[in-house]
């Protein structure tokens, strides 16, 4: 069956999870981003409106993450209608919880939804990643669990890539992010372009260690291997303000582990109780507002459905 309009929703996501840089991510519950897309006659794809980004998302459709991940759909549909679209943005820009890639996928989720979904969400994948590259290149840790929801393991940037992995019982998270943004591309700028073979062997050992943690539930394990990256954080520690303040101030509070969210700004604690979580949420946003730094701090969960249609018509 298909429709003429359809609204979706797709959640925040935080990418690497310390140590796997661009191939690691989860989505979060409490946070996201709306679109609505409708068909319209002329031939064109209209953005024609954008709440929430105050006023710095490109409404050039050549340029918007939205347009161009739907372009590359009507594409692969062989269809010349046109599209309007109105995106809400409920997630901040440039600040690591995935916002960019919310917009791509919240919006292909709507237009498979007026198709009457031919594709399933893994393979909404390539079209999402058309939009996702215009900010920041071939990555799909953002994008997979915004898809689909839990944690993933996406170790390439094909739908055969995509992992799902296990989602321990008693995950918490705490996130905390301050009111300063880093865009996507000069995070990605500072990072090494080699690394050694003894550096390898390492993040290798604590990528392999975190994803057999997660299999076991083992939460002491998976904090271990997420602070133990030694690629990501060291290149970029000295954009994220504060960074060893919060950590200290989460620790104090009972986190396991503090890494940073995607390409940060946003800091996130894993914690192994709710209650521990809301403690942490509390500490890591005292420790900006001491030093004069607006923030936003969330306790929260893995999100496990991913991104989902509202309604449709
Ligand atoms: N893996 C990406 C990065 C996430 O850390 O640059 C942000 O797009």
């Amino acid at each position: 069956m298909s429709f003429s309009r359809a609204e979706a929703f797709a959640p925040a996501t935080v990418a690497n999870l310390g140590v796997g840089f661009d191939i690691l991510g989860l989505a979060i519950e409490g946070m996201g981003d709306r679109a609505i897309v409708e068909f319209q006659e002329s031939s064109k794809i209209l953005i024609s409106k954008i709440e929430g980004d105050a006023g710095k998302l490109p409404r050039d459709p050549k340029k918007n993450v939205a347009s161009v991940s739907a372009s590359a759909f009507l594409e692969r549909m062989g269809d010349k209608r046109g599209l309007r679209i109105e995106l809400f943005k409920g997630l901040p820009l440039s600040s690591g919880v995935g916002s960019s890639a919310a917009s791509a996928v919240v919006t292909v989720v709507a237009l498979n939804k007026l198709y009457g979904e031919p594709f399933s969400r893994e393979q909404l994948l390539p079209f999402c990643l058309e939009g996702e590259a215009l900010v920041s290149g071939y990555h799909a840790d953002n994008v997979a669990p915004c898809l689909l929801g839990g944690i993933t393991l996406v170790a390439g940037i094909t739908v055969e890539a995509i992992q799902p992995l296990p989602i321990p019982d008693n995950l918490h998270l705490a996130l905390v992010t301050p009111e300063i943004a880093i865009p996507t591309a000069e995070a990605r700028a500072v990072m090494p372009s080699h690394v050694s073979l003894p550096t390898l062997i390492h993040q290798t050992g604590k990528v392999a260690r975190l994803i057999d943690a997660l299999h076991r539930g083992d939460l002491q394990a998976m904090a271990e291997a997420m602070e133990n990256d030694l690629v990501a954080e060291p290149a970029r520690a000295s954009l994220m303000p504060h960074l060893q303040y919060v950590r200290k101030a989460a620790k104090a509070c009972g986190a396991l582990a503090v890494f940073i969210g995607g390409a940060g700004p946003t800091l996130c604690a894993l914690c192994d109780a709710k209650s521990v979580a809301e403690k942490v949420a509390g500490a890591m946003k005292r420790v900006y507002s001491e030093r004069e730094l607006e923030s936003r701090a969330l306790s929260t969960r893995v999100d496990r459905r991913g991104s989902i249609v509202i309604n449709a018509e």
